[in-house]
């Protein structure tokens, strides 16, 4: 709901647990009250502003104006003009010269959503939320700046963006346009960010801000994997039950900004939007920016609540709806098994192989086009290597259809090799500063997909491959950061516009893909998951996670992916062993497991697997049917994390209704004379009575106390109550070895 009182120029905006409150001060500076649990009244909040205070507002101290500007907890800050701290607006006019104010114009109440254009969003109608745009000006530059409010009714969940529009006479540049800001004054505070690289991305970091900032960013031309479009701010005794959590997680794609900085007088500013770096966009009068969407989650009971808020706002709001319920195929993809070393006979070979174990679908990995057989050639070339695909594409696809199986393909439309005929036709269509040999990266180049031509190009020959055959999935690669960015067509001014131009050539391709094939399932991925973010899953509803598939690297990857993207929408694959980025070895039965946590599949050669390994697919594919629906649509909790704790990891699904949960726990690290775990479950009805089961049998006595794992067995625990369950917990005993894996069914009786 979004209530404006007159009388004290204040806005309230509550979502079922949480309130938001801004006001005006002196009738023209907006600025921000309260962000937390939810207030039933707002009178007398704005003392917070402390106008009554030395410098006072500008309108009775107009000599120290410029230390009401340092002081004032600016709702949309901007610089220039007397705020030292990290402003969300930075304008240039005509001249050059850099300097904006903002104030309040109007404002109007809007139901639904204000959709921007061209951009991934979050999706609502009147029923489910209502929007605020609060107009904000500068008179002397003729600009508007709309700060959108779009407030969910049975969500907690608030989202912003940035509207400006150039009203004036002249034109300006805009330096830096986030898309929102935090404003908070807490005593202690911690910053929690997803760190990471190549193989290890999204890795939960903490740490306590008590001057200074901290960061979280990409320069990278994606949202990368050494940083994640995500900050939260935690009290310091904040876990996954209690605290206080406020969550901002950006859907971007690019180059972002997100920065919690403690000013002068102890008080907490948040901003976060597109990274300012490299950014400079040119508007005449007339034209119009549309930010980002940055979405803001307020929790007072820790990080798990945030969590799920943000997996129902992702599910229910931004991935397209089908998904939610559509079943996901389980698939084996050919990529870690032969790498570019296939052809149609193999394929073939592994559909046959996957058919028999119960697979849905085989994904063609890359190679198979232009004469591409490792990765220095043929990137730009989007046909088919008749000497690998032996009768082309289609011939494969029905071969592979008639067995029962879908067909996915793999591509990597924004890329181009040297060594391709598209270069060698238009090498000119690459990224590059004149002067200058662009960098390689993986021996390939980033294409200059702002201009039409390219754009076109490319997506034809996309288009063309996909309508050739009968192809249900794509998954769609992206394998090195940008460099060199300059375009030859763009205007001298207007190159600081072409990374966030790039970002939205690659959304207008992917809409573009599914307008023409409304029934593909797309997969992103970028050398693994540097591109995993909540602008891709407006397109994608599965993420590649990470290159790492080793399933205890997994784990710490998986949760801190978790922590904000629904689990359904991560990309996740049995592979072999030794695995290829580790070395370790991990038993079948536990690759499985975490697995199941995402999205199912096998990324080997299943044609030739071990026996025993080979015959227990089919009962993990029956297994992950089964448990699925709940990933997909339940609540999510953490309960036990190895990156803490150093033995185990522990998360559990639970429906909706509370009427079924599956609980998997990996023992991650053996350790003698430790006692059985106490787990406490989380999520369960505390007054219903549940059937748990377990699947391993035991066979206590040949080893002093532990548990030998046997196959799929079960084990029932008995009728628990959920109260129980919750506070008291259940013992989950020693097993015998590393990385051992236990699935638990709680089921409502
Ligand atoms: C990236 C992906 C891999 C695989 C290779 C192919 O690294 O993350 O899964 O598709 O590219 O080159």
């Amino acid at each position: 709901m979004i209530q404006y009182y007159e009388d004290r120029q204040t806005f309230h905006l509550t979502t079922p647990n949480t309130s938001y409150v801004m006001a005006l001060a002196d009738g023209v500076w907006l600025g921000h009250l309260y962000y937390g649990a939810k207030l039933h009244d707002t009178a007398g909040m704005e003392q917070a502003f402390r106008l009554n205070e030395f410098p006072f507002s500008p309108a009775v101290n107009e000599r120290d104006k410029v230390r009401f500007m340092q002081m004032f907890p600016f709702e949309y800050s901007f610089l220039g003009t007397g705020d030292y701290r990290e402003p969300c607006l930075s304008v240039e006019n005509a001249h050059g010269m850099t300097g904006v104010e903002l104030t309040y114009r109007s404002h109007e109440i809007l139901p639904g959503k204000v959709v921007p254009d061209g951009l991934p969003h979050t999706r609502g109608c009147g029923e489910c939320c209502d929007t605020l745009d609060v107009l904000l000006e500068d008179r002397v530059l003729g600009l508007e700046v709309h700060l959108l409010y779009t407030v969910y009714k049975d969500l907690d969940v608030i989202v912003k963006s940035v509207r400006v529009v150039n009203r004036g006479d002249e034109p300006v540049v805009l330096k830096r346009v986030l898309s929102g800001q935090l404003n908070l004054e807490p005593d202690r505070c911690d910053v929690l960010t997803l760190h990471g690289s190549w193989g290890r991305e999204r890795t939960i970091t903490r740490q306590s801000l008590k001057t200074g900032a901290v960061s979280a960013e990409s320069l990278r031309g994606v949202s990368s994997a050494e940083d994640s479009p995500f900050l939260a701010i935690l009290t310091p005794n904040a876990d996954q039950t209690t605290g206080e959590v406020w969550g901002m997680s950006l859907v971007y794609s690019g180059n972002f900004l997100a920065k919690a900085q403690i000013d002068q007088i102890g008080r907490l500013r948040c901003v976060m939007g597109i990274h300012p770096e490299n950014f400079a966009w040119p508007m005449t009068p007339g034209e119009e920016f549309q930010s980002p969407e940055v979405c803001l989650v307020y929790s007072n009971e820790g990080l798990g609540k945030m969590t799920r808020t943000y997996h129902d706002l992702y599910r229910n709001h931004l991935i397209e709806k089908r998904w939610l319920t559509q079943d996901r195929p389980v698939l084996v993809n050919n990529w870690e098994a032969t790498m570019m070393d296939f052809d149609t006979d193999v394929l073939i070979g592994f559909a046959k192989a996957a058919k028999e174990s119960g697979i849905d679908m085989l994904v063609m990995d890359d190679g198979w086009f232009g004469h591409r057989d490792d990765d220095t050639s043929s990137l730009g070339d989007w046909f088919v290597n008749e000497k690998k695909l032996k009768g082309g594409l289609k011939k494969l696809v029905d071969a592979v259809n008639d067995m029962g199986l879908k067909f996915g393909i793999w591509v990597e439309p924004e890329m181009v090799c040297e060594d391709s005929e598209l270069f060698r036709a238009h090498p000119d269509w690459r990224f590059s500063l004149p002067g200058r040999k662009p960098g390689a990266l993986r021996q390939q180049y980033v294409l200059d997909l702002t201009r039409q031509e390219v754009w076109d190009g490319v997506y034809n020959q996309i288009h063309d491959t996909l309508a050739s055959a009968n192809i249900a999935y794509v998954k769609w690669d992206m394998n090195r950061y940008l460099a060199d960015v300059g375009s030859l067509e763009a205007e001298p001014g207007c190159q600081g516009q072409l990374l966030h131009r790039y970002v939205l050539a690659v959304y207008r391709m992917q809409e573009r893909l599914l307008k023409d094939f409304p029934d593909l399932l797309l997969e992103n991925c970028s050398s693994g998951g540097a591109r995993y973010d909540a602008g891709m899953l407006f397109y994608s509803p599965q993420i590649w996670t990470s290159d790492d598939t080793d399933a205890i690297e997994r784990l710490s990857i998986q949760e801190g992916t978790a922590l904000v993207f629904p689990m359904s929408t991560m990309g996740a694959h049995v592979s072999v062993c030794p695995n290829q980025q580790t070395g370790r070895e991990v038993p079948f039965n536990t690759r499985a497991k975490v697995a199941m946590a995402g999205t199912f599949g096998y990324e080997m050669d299943v044609r030739n697997m071990k026996p025993e390994e080979k015959a227990q697919i089919p009962g993990q594919v029956a297994l992950f049917r089964k448990i699925h629906p709940v990933v997909r649509e339940g609540d999510y909790y953490r309960i036990a994390s190895f990156r803490e704790n150093h033995h185990s990891d522990c998360w559990m699904v639970v429906t909706k209704d509370r009427a079924l949960a599956y609980m998997t726990y990996v023992q991650v690290l053996a350790a003698p004379n430790r006692p059985g775990v106490r787990v406490r479950m989380q999520g369960l009805d505390p007054e219903a009575c549940y059937e748990v089961s377990c699947d391993y049998e035991g066979s206590m006595a040949a080893h002093n106390g532990e548990m030998s794992l046997g196959p799929q067995s079960s084990k029932k625990l008995g009728r628990l109550n959920g109260d129980m369950l919750m506070k008291h917990g259940i013992i989950v005993p020693r097993v015998r070895g590393d990385y051992q894996a236990l699935l638990y069914e709680v089921r409502k009786v």
